[in-house]
């Protein structure tokens, strides 16, 4: 592997950055354009079995230090989304189907559905904080995504990866447990539990009361989770949480990632930040000395 290629589970990437999913990724269209922008791979909106509304607006806060959002995981479902999934090939670079469900069989037919589409990789979105049954209440404990990962990886034949929550106090025993589950690469973090209230109207700004945050806000978080689950697991970690420029790219991999994803920088900046961050790691390796991003992978730990 040379310069800023790397390989997560066998699915070779041009380069360390994916789209996350939640952002900009409801059309095929709209992830070809991410492609294009220079993402070295997508990630899907997550879908489940059946199509879902969402929660009703408002149902994102912006923060001077990023987002709140209780989206509460609106798709169309898995069956109308393929179409979408297939066009985002288009687009040159891997892509990655996230799914969500309320059971181990229903995630395991959802990413099966999925991987019909032929997309590179499943990532299972355990960890969502605002959707009754769904995401992290069915992702916080060790034992129930050990056996998620299990029923998903017996039911797949393409890598999967557990995108795990930060909302527990030790997301290195999920991070362990997927692995025992088999998962080939665990995604690290999700959005962090919050809300906003308004004085004027005294009351909560969501209508879900409670959202995620994300953004600049979470990144130190992120990226000790990141370090965490690196002393841990053996697997490949994707490290997501506040990236929007290339020294926060290069905290989580010196920290243990093999690449990141980035979401709410793509919201507030577009897609011109795949190939930002990208040229800056480029110019930080020529000016530093390293080879490929694999050489700065997990340094902070020496
Ligand atoms: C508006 C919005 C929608 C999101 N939707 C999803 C989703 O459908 N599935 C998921 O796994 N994560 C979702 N996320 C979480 C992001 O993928 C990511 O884990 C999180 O925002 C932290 O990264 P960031 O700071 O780069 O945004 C969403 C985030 C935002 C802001």
């Amino acid at each position: 592997m040379t310069g800023l290629e790397v390989d997560i589970a066998g699915i070779r990437m041009r380069n360390p950055t994916m789209l996350a999913s939640g952002i900009l990724n409801e059309t095929g269209r709209s992830m070809v354009d991410v492609a294009k922008a220079g993402a070295g791979a997508v990630v899907t909106k997550s879908v489940g079995l059946e199509p879902r509304e969402g929660h009703p607006n408002p149902c994102i806060v912006e923060l001077k230090c990023g987002l709140i959002n209780a989206m509460g995981l609106p798709n169309p479902g898995i069956d109308a989304y393929l179409e979408e999934v297939a066009f985002a090939q288009n687009g040159g670079v891997p892509v990655i189907g996230s799914v969500f469900g309320g059971s181990e069989e229903e995630i395991a037919e959802v990413a099966k559905r999925m991987a019909s589409a032929g997309v590179a990789a499943v990532e299972l979105n355990l960890s969502c904080p605002h959707a009754e049954g769904l995401g992290a209440e069915i992702g916080s404990t060790p034992d129930r995504v050990k056996r998620i990962c299990g029923a998903v990886k017996a039911s797949v034949e393409v890598p999967v990866f557990a995108k795990l929550t930060p909302n527990t106090s030790s997301i290195v025993s999920l991070a362990s447990a997927a692995e025992e589950g088999g998962a080939d690469g665990v995604v690290a973090i999700n959005t962090l539990r919050a809300m906003a209230i308004c004085p004027e109207l005294g009351r909560p700004i969501l209508s879900n009361r409670f959202g995620g945050l994300s953004g600049e806000a979470v990144r130190a978080v992120g990226v000790r989770c990141v370090y965490e689950i690196f002393d841990t697991v053996t697997v490949p970690i994707i490290g997501v949480g506040g990236v929007t420029t290339s020294k926060d790219a290069l905290e989580y991999i010196m920290a243990g990632a093999t690449a990141v994803q980035m979401g709410t920088a793509v919201w507030s900046d577009g897609p011109g930040v795949f190939s930002d961050v990208c040229d800056g790691i480029g110019k930080f390796m020529n000016a530093n000395g390293y080879e490929s991003v694999e050489e700065m992978k997990g340094i902070a730990h020496r």
